[in-house]
């Protein structure tokens, strides 16, 4: 799918996205590259941030790899600053470092969902309170990728669930103490995206429909089909580009209509819990 922004929208501005390794991640950032931003991408494993890096440099990108793990502040920290050493400045914060899987709340443990809550919503603040001396610099903007768990009671997803809204009331507060900064902080909330690490561990065989019957998870969004990693770079776009400039403190939802409806098919997997 081409963008329906004009390229060169981000043309000299610098970019730091986490979980920018894979999937939606690696999309926006391989987005905000061909919008002729510079890229740093933050994740644990330096293969995956590599492998994206060149990916942006072939097409004549510049990138940079910050392996890092989004919990440890200092970490964090450290590639905020190496990213506005090298690039000169930061505009734009994109976190999407995230960790997920379906477990019934009765016997997920503690740490499990420490784990995801300091992940998700501990990462976010972490990188934004890193980020925030660099976006004040230059009036830039953050985007918060959450999920509609985050609204939605989901079972088994009761981690994500809290991690994600606590994300976008995070983003409220910060959107909030942040405007006299002229730092726009958002977020985007996709449904199920196809072909992604999410769907892979999120939809698992568990959740079958009857033979020949329509995929239960799919029929599950109102507009009829999964999204693409396009569709939500696209609103990730909109959010960090001029078009966005008076948008502060809110959840644009790219679900299909997804959290209007129930938690649907995940209802039939509590049964297994
Ligand atoms: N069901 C229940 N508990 C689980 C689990 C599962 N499928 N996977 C992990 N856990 C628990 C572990 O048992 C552990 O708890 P314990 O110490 O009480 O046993 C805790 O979660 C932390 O696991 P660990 O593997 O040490 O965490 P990690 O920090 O290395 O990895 C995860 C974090 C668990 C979120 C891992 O799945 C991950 O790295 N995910 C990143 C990718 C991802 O989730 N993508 C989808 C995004 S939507
Ligand atoms: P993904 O490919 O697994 O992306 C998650 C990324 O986060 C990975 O690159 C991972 O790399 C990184 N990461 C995980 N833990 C980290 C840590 N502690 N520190 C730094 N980086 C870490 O999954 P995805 O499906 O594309 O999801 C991306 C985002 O979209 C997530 O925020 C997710 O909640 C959200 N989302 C996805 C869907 C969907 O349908 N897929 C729906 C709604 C919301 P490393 O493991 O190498 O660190």
């Amino acid at each position: 799918m081409a963008s329906a922004f004009l390229p060169g929208l981000l043309a000299g501005r610098a970019a730091l996205v986490t979980g920018g390794g894979s999937g939606i991640g690696e999309g926006i950032a391989s987005s905000l590259a061909v919008q002729g931003a510079k890229v740093a991408l933050l994740g644990r494993t330096r293969e995956k941030l590599e492998r994206v890096a060149e990916k942006i440099r072939a097409v004549g990108g510049e990138a940079l790899v910050c392996p890092a793990d989004v919990r440890d502040y200092d970490a964090v920290d450290k590639a905020v600053h190496e990213v506005a050493a090298r690039f000169g400045r930061l505009d734009i914060l994109v976190h999407g470092a995230a960790g997920n899987f379906l477990a019934p709340a009765a016997s997920l443990s503690a740490n499990g969902f420490r784990a995801v809550v300091d992940i998700d919503l501990c990462g976010s603040f972490n990188a934004s309170r890193a980020a925030f001396a660099w976006l004040e610099k230059t009036r830039g903007s953050i985007v918060n990728i959450t999920a509609t768990q985050a609204t939605v009671p989901t079972p088994l997803q009761c981690h994500a669930g809290a991690a994600k809204a606590g994300i976008e009331k995070l983003t409220r507060d910060l959107a909030l103490e942040w405007a006299r900064f002229g730092v726009r902080v958002n977020a985007v909330a996709p449904g199920p995206i196809e072909g992604t690490e999410g769907m892979r561990r999120l939809a698992p065989p568990g959740i079958k429909g009857a033979e020949g019957a329509p995929d239960p998870m799919k029929a599950r969004v109102p507009l009829g089909r999964f999204g693409t990693i396009e569709e939500v770079c696209e609103a990730v776009l909109f959010l960090v580009s001029p078009a966005g400039a008076f948008v502060t403190g809110t959840t644009l939802l790219v679900d299909g209509g997804t959290s209007l409806v129930g938690a649907g098919p995940f209802l039939d997997l509590m049964s297994q819990g």
